[in-house]
């Protein structure tokens, strides 16, 4: 054994190259993983849905703040999130593998399992901690867009649908959407963005996937389907969420 080591050594040194054997035994040794390769996680639909989001709620929490004449594009990004969140749905049932809420839909067990470290995440989707992110946003969201279509701040704003409650649950309403409905977007925003940032200083990119759709996984990982017959369909499904947000906003 001794001999044969000495044997590549000097092989290596007086060739400049590893002695054949020797690549041979490292490789049995230390069997490298196999060529990673771009796979489509997040379809085009997927990533659209999350940078519109993105504008509109950012132009959400600026009109609101400012107030007065901006609140008539509150409203219309209000109604641009309502459709987003529908298109969504719709999405999380008939989208690419991993929009699909089937993908990210983690028993508590699992989370738990996750957050101990005891089970690794896939690597490919959300993960068990980012899901519920999701979830959190995505219901926080819906509560945001609910409250305000019945919002009324007695003075010049109501939303679409404040005639169809009573005054005291408009009032409710508006209460929760500009107090702790609000503290709990920008928190879980705040969460998502600071958890993206430390996820990046450790080597993991979540950004480049959810901009280009794909990321670099073993061969064989099963991608989202994302062709043209996809996104005719998505295309459709994103036409009847605007259509239905734009109805409801006709109702005020
Ligand atoms: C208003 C601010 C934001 C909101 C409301 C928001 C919302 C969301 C939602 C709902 C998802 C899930 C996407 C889906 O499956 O449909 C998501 C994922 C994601 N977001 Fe955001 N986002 C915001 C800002 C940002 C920003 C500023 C960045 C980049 C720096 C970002 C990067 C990502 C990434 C990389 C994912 C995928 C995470 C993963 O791989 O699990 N988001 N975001």
């Amino acid at each position: 054994m001794a001999y044969t080591v000495q044997c590549m050594l000097m092989h290596a040194a007086v060739l400049g190259s590893p002695h054949p054997q020797f690549d041979h035994l490292t490789a049995m040794r230390n069997p490298s993983p196999p060529a990673l390769v771009p796979v489509r996680i997040w379809d085009l639909p997927t990533r659209l849905f999350h940078w519109l989001l993105v504008l509109a709620v950012v132009g959400l929490i600026i009109t609101g703040n400012l107030g007065g004449n901006w609140m008539v594009w509150h409203a219309r990004l209000g109604l641009t999130v309502l459709a987003l969140l529908v298109f969504r749905v719709a999405w999380g049932l008939v989208g690419g593998r991993w929009s699909r809420f089937a993908s990210f839909a983690y028993s508590p067990r699992k989370l738990i399992h996750y957050l101990r470290g005891r089970a690794a995440a896939n690597g490919v989707g959300h993960s068990p901690l980012g899901a519920l992110s999701v979830w959190a946003m995505l219901a926080v969201l819906t509560v945001q867009v609910g409250t305000g279509l019945v919002t009324d701040d007695e003075i010049a704003f109501t939303g679409p649908l404040a005639r169809l409650v009573e005054t005291s649950t408009a009032l409710a309403a508006t209460a929760w959407h500009k107090g702790p409905g609000k503290l709990a977007l920008l928190a879980l925003i705040g969460l998502h963005v600071v958890a993206i940032v430390v996820y990046h200083l450790r080597g993991k990119r979540l950004v480049p996937p959810m901009l280009h759709g794909d990321k670099l996984l073993p061969p064989g990982t099963p991608g989202s389907r994302d062709d043209a017959r996809q996104r005719l369909l998505a295309l459709v499904l994103a036409l009847g969420s605007g259509a239905l947000a734009v109805w409801v906003g006709s109702l005020g």
